[in-house]
């Protein structure tokens, strides 16, 4: 490493976390907590590709095990179910009777090819006086219209990539705890149209990098240890209003995770700052933290919020 700047703690960086995190002081992090793109098309995720998102979430893992502290723990929260166009899927759509326009059903096509073996497509369609796509998707499931243009969607789990990623980096699968957020009801079309659910959880995997680690009950009170320290499952409404970021996580679910895992004056980082919840919870916990944020736009949503959130703990120390 050749006179590479240490990042500084309590500031916002705007960069690439695959090379900042290279700065970060060894053995300094108490806890990362972050959520990664989702590989879901956003603006900040517009170039990835399936390959190069996981080459992401790969790299940064692996950028942990030396920033950690020994007995530090890593926090993703990601949707363990994700979705995607692949050319490669089969284009069969599921067929759904009550949106039918044409009552020619598969038995009475069926009937016509016995009574007539050597009908074509054409013929059959004459007869049933429907179209060819019609006795297309009724024998195969085939949608020739939709179909033929849009690829079909692949769902993919990804919490087994990245227990494998943290484990080649030497980070230990320590426990997974369940964000129950607002049911995705931006997804109706996927619903509609398919026997699928919505989507309404979230996952944290949280690894442990060996070393010793403190269990301290005072972090919370013995109310909070009832309802989410020892509870799997966090109930924690969704940001409905993402005005400065489309994504942002809840301020309540990274407290959760700062107050259980970490002690005052430790450093939290976050990789994917995006608006900059993380340091703010960080902030109003009276934790310290590093944040990184590739895109400028949100670096400076941020750093505008770090900057209230310091004024009024400062305020707040005062009073
Ligand atoms: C899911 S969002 C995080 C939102 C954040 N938790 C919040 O509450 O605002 C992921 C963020 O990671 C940023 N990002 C993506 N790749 C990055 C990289 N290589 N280095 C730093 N930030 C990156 C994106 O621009 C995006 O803002």
């Amino acid at each position: 490493m050749c006179n590479m700047e240490t990042l500084s703690i309590n500031t916002v960086y705007c960069g690439d976390s695959v090379s900042l995190m290279e700065q970060i002081a060894p053995n300094s992090i108490a806890l990362s907590f972050w959520s990664p793109p989702y590989f879901l098309g956003k603006d900040y995720e517009e170039d990835a590709t399936y390959d190069s998102w996981q080459n992401l979430l790969k790299s940064i893992i692996a950028l942990h095990y030396n920033v950690l502290k020994p007995g530090g723990f890593l926090v993703i929260n990601i949707a363990d179910i994700i979705s995607f166009q692949d050319e490669n899927m089969p284009r069969i759509m599921g067929m759904n009777p009550t949106n039918r326009k044409c009552d020619v059903t598969k038995d009475m096509i069926l009937k016509v090819q016995s009574d007539f073996p050597n009908y074509n497509r054409k013929q059959i369609a004459s007869i049933l006086n429907c179209s060819e796509q019609t006795i297309d998707r009724r024998m195969n499931g085939n949608n020739i219209r939709g179909g033929k243009y849009a690829a079909g969607t692949h769902i993919k789990l990804v919490g087994g990539n990245i227990e494998n990623y943290a484990y080649d980096a030497g980070l230990f699968l320590y426990d997974k705890r369940v964000w129950k957020k607002d049911p995705a009801w931006a997804n109706c079309k996927w619903t509609t149209n398919t026997l699928k659910s919505v989507s309404e959880t979230e996952d944290l995997y949280i690894f442990w990098k060996p070393g010793e680690y403190i269990v301290n009950r005072e972090r919370l009170t013995p109310n909070e240890w009832k309802e989410w320290g020892h509870r799997q499952i966090w109930e924690i409404p969704s940001v409905r209003i993402n005005k400065e970021h489309p994504a942002m996580f809840p301020k309540k679910l990274a407290y959760r995770v700062i107050r259980l895992f970490t002690d005052e004056r430790d450093v939290v980082l976050d990789p994917f700052l995006g608006s900059g919840t993380t340091a703010v919870a960080a902030i109003e916990t009276n934790r310290n933290f590093i944040g990184i944020e590739i895109m400028e736009r949100y670096a400076e949503i941020a750093k505008k919020n770090v900057k209230n959130a310091q004024q009024s703990q400062r305020l707040f120390s005062y009073s």
